[in-house]
């Protein structure tokens, strides 16, 4: 289908695989808080996209400038940069316009608006992208403080992963407190899920990982690691996994999955 080229990219990297973690948080959360198994498929696709994109441009060489993305080559490295760009643009317009059209009917009308907004600021300059931006910044830091790696961490990664629960709670007309315990869970597995992409750089290698090891600290990252050394940054992540199992047990159905996704995000190999 017309734009071919641009839909091959974008199926490209969408299809490759990875672990699907923010739309089976999304699905998980709309699990504890009783919405219909089906309402939130498209929207939690909708969040795979987003992540997709991000993952598209991270990759860029004027970003993280890698070769290898999901087992294959990366996007722009397959397709070139231009298209690599425009396959990162589609997939977050397409994102966005999904959120904003499932799940269908008027009675979803009001919380498909507080779904883009969270998503949107989320995402944006003050949230995921403004990550980035400070990622990238950081490069030229010597000696990168603890605050601003946390503050890296919590914006790049945490921001998108805490608001995929966050929709999933939203569609399912979840409570205020039931919505605040999966921000908490959220906030603590979203800092994790980071301290453990930093770890799997320092300890695994590209095969297994399906994309580069080894060059945060080549090009100069600040990384938990790189400030606060592997054995400390195994332990916190520990801190912060157990935090986040707690806040879940507190949720109806004492979280169902979600304690065992935080266990995951701890022990994954990839
Ligand atoms: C990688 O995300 C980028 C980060 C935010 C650390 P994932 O590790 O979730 O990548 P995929 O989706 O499984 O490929
Ligand atoms: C990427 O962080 C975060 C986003 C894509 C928003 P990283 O640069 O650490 O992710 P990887 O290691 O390339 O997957
Ligand atoms: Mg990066
Ligand atoms: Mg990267
Ligand atoms: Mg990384």
């Amino acid at each position: 289908m017309w734009p071919e080229k641009l839909h091959r990219a974008i199926r490209h990297s969408v299809f490759a695989g990875g672990k699907r973690l923010r739309p089976i948080l999304c699905l998980a959360a709309g699990e504890t808080a009783g919405a219909p198994p089906g309402r939130l498929l498209a929207p939690a696709c909708a969040l795979e996209m987003i992540h997709t994109y991000s993952l598209i441009h991270d990759d860029l060489p004027a970003l993280d400038n890698d070769d290898l993305r999901r087992g294959v080559p990366t996007c722009h490295v397959q397709f070139g940069e231009a298209t690599a760009i425009l396959a990162g643009d589609a997939l977050l317009t397409h994102g966005l316009g999904t959120l904003a059209r499932f799940p269908e009917g008027g009675e979803f009308a009001a919380a498909k608006i507080r779904v883009l907004e969270t998503v949107v600021e989320a995402i944006g300059t003050r949230g995921m992208i403004g990550g980035q931006a400070a990622d990238l910044g950081a490069e030229d830091e010597h000696d990168p403080s603890e605050a601003l790696v946390l503050s890296i961490h919590e914006n790049k990664t945490g921001r998108l992963i805490r608001a995929s629960l966050a929709v999933g709670a939203i569609l399912s007309g979840a409570p205020r407190d039931v919505l605040r315990s999966l921000e908490t869970y959220g906030r603590a597995v979203g800092l994790a899920f980071q301290i453990k992409d930093d770890l799997l750089d320092v300890e695994a290698d590209a095969a297994t990982l399906g994309k580069s090891a080894g060059k945060d600290a080549a090009a100069g990252k600040a990384t938990f690691p790189a400030v606060w050394g592997v054995e400390r940054s195994r332990a916190m992540l520990s801190e912060q996994i157990e935090q986040a199992i707690e806040s879940a047990r507190g949720l109806p159905a004492r979280g169902g999955r979600l304690p065992e996704l935080a266990r995951y995000v701890e022990e994954r190999n990839k």
